[in-house]
């Protein structure tokens, strides 16, 4: 049960997906490498995750790979990890490359030991669109001196953008994924909320987050958990999630686990006390309405960029009427007054990578509207740095944020982290019954 074997909805899916990669790669032939296994030290490595776009045209789940592509004759190739007892006995089992061709749906799968003498006679006088593996690859040589000996020439490689462009459309298959890893977190999220009140340090209620995540069965978080109390949840990507906790203190928890490689990604804010006093409660108040505003807005045919401004602007009005800034919300804008509450993007594509298809070619002077399938989080969030000295005193250390993850459908969207409570009754009711 290491590996599940991938199913024939599976199979058919990544079949699709290379044919699709294969109409954009014209005549050369694509070599995609999956990831590798990073060394910690010694012997001991860096949890192992396979390359999105590997994965996402494969489905093979091993290090150490390469999957070849020809979209002349629409063959598939997989070089795989050879069986090794000795390795499998520490490692756990290879699916070798009769396993390969067996289970993954390949035309032909070689052992990567062969690289070098099956690759060249592959690349024999064809085109090559590929990007150099990394120097530590372990099939860097294997397959870079195969390119240079046999291959006519290099193409630019289009893998990257193609395969981003097809990923930002979650089939049914993928989205019932996503649906389970949103499920899986907001019930974690309300896990932490229960465990919060009593907890002394920010690891305890990560703590409960993961167990819960655990318990259903995610072993994976998309990112590393953000666990903030106080101040510091003005640092956007802190991690040491050690500090104690503050009796008045507002929590921020930024974290989200994955299934079969999909990515959730849900932010809550809440206060330890139970209840939303004060400067915590103007500013939750006013992300809480400003989030519900901007998910409200997402259709087919919005840019997200189009949608960034909208949310920008009303925080920036928000910020007026509570008198952190002044001037009109036009000024405010021109200026650039708002980045030093809100200096973070609204929104990015979901996935299999948390910052999903971040390979998509950008014309700045383009805003792509947004189109049903795609996922996208919605994230406005506002800190008031302690070191800020022009804010009001009583704001100064407070952050908040909020993320929901939301599908767009063809008449609208759907929020698919909909079972994580955000609303300021329904949290201050779960924690104090806690
Ligand atoms: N957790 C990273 C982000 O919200 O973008
Ligand atoms: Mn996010
Ligand atoms: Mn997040």
């Amino acid at each position: 049960m290491a590996h599940p074997i991938p199913d024939a909805a599976a199979l058919a899916e990544f079949a699709g997906r290379r044919a699709a990669l294969s109409e954009a790669a014209g005549e050369a032939i694509l070599l995609v490498p999956s990831a590798y296994v990073h060394l910690r030290n010694v012997d001991t490595s860096f949890p192992f995750f396979q390359e999105s776009d590997f994965r996402y045209l494969c489905g093979f789940p091993e290090p150490d790979s390469l999957l070849v592509i020809d979209p002349l004759t629409r063959q598939s190739i997989l070089f795989v990890p050879p069986k090794d007892p000795e390795r499998e006995l520490w490692d756990g089992l290879r699916f070798g490359s009769a396993g390969a061709k067996e289970f993954f749906g390949v035309d032909a799968a070689f052992d990567s030991d062969d690289l070098g003498k099956e690759l060249p006679r592959l690349l024999q006088g064809r085109s090559v669109m590929y990007t150099p593996p990394p120097a530590d690859h372990p099939l860097k040589a294997a397959i870079d001196s195969a390119v240079a000996a046999q291959a006519k020439g290099l193409v630019p490689d289009l893998r990257p953008a193609t395969v981003a462009r097809l990923r930002r459309f979650k089939s049914p298959r993928e989205l019932g994924f996503m649906r389970r890893a949103a499920a899986i977190s907001a019930a974690a999220h309300v896990a932490a909320m229960r465990a919060g009140r009593k907890a002394t340090h920010e690891y305890q209620i990560e703590a409960a987050y993961c167990f819960s995540c655990l318990q259903a069965g995610a072993r994976h978080q998309a990112y590393d958990a953000i666990v903030a109390t106080g101040a510091n949840a003005c640092c956007l990507h802190y991690q040491d999630n050690n500090a104690p906790i503050a009796p008045g203190d507002l929590i921020l928890i930024d974290a989200g686990c994955e299934v079969e490689g999909y990515a959730s990604d849900i932010t809550r804010t809440w206060p330890v006390s139970g209840r939303f006093t004060g400067p915590a409660r103007e500013l939750y108040s006013l992300c809480l309405q400003v989030q519900k505003d901007a998910i409200a807005r997402l259709r087919p045919g919005i840019g997200m960029r189009q949608a960034h401004i909208a949310t920008s602007r009303d925080l920036a009005e928000g910020l007026r009427q509570l008198g952190l800034l002044s001037g009109s919300v036009d000024e405010i804008m021109e200026k650039k007054q708002l980045s030093r509450f809100y200096p973070h993007g609204t929104s990015h594509h979901l996935g299999l990578d948390v910052h999903d298809v971040y390979r998509l070619p950008r014309d700045p002077k383009i805003d792509a509207p947004l189109e049903a399938g795609m996922v996208i989080t919605v994230e406005p969030g506002l800190y008031v740095q302690s070191h800020d000295l022009l804010a009001p005193a009583a704001f100064r250390g407070i952050g908040v944020r909020i993320e929901d993850d939301i599908l767009i459908t063809a008449d609208g969207h759907e929020i698919l982290s909909a079972a994580c409570p955000k609303e300021i009754a329904e949290l201050e009711s779960i924690l104090q019954e806690s």
